[in-house]
């Protein structure tokens, strides 16, 4: 499955729902997470985020590590998401700061 990590707290810039073949994005109020069980690994959503979030599970980093998890929850809690929306206004100022863990909002 592929894994929405870190840089997209905050930015949530949604390019990447628009090209899902399966709708596999979830919307929560910082952060899209990717349900796994609906993810076919096309790996379609990659270059689309223009916060470079999205990875594959097996390449994740040791700080990316604990979002395998939070994807899989937080994707049974918040709506599905299947249409690009504006991102937040300060989406820009937040791209590329590390560590927003403690940011995401549940
Ligand atoms: Fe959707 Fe493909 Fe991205 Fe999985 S890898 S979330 S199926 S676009
Ligand atoms: Fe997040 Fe990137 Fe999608 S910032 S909402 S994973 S386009």
């Amino acid at each position: 499955t592929f894994v929405v990590t870190d840089n997209c707290v905050k930015c949530k810039y949604t390019d990447c729902v628009a090209v899902c073949p399966v709708d596999a994005f979830f919307e929560g109020p910082n952060f899209l997470a990717i349900d796994p069980a609906l993810c076919i690994d096309c790996a379609l959503c990659v270059p689309e985020c223009p916060a470079e979030a999205i990875f594959q599970d097996t390449q994740l980093t040791e700080e990316q590590q604990p979002y395998l998890a939070i994807n899989a929850e937080l994707c049974q809690q918040w709506p599905n998401i299947t249409e690009v929306i504006a991102p937040p206004e300060d989406a820009d100022s937040w791209n590329g700061v590390p560590d927003k863990l403690p940011l995401l909002e549940r």
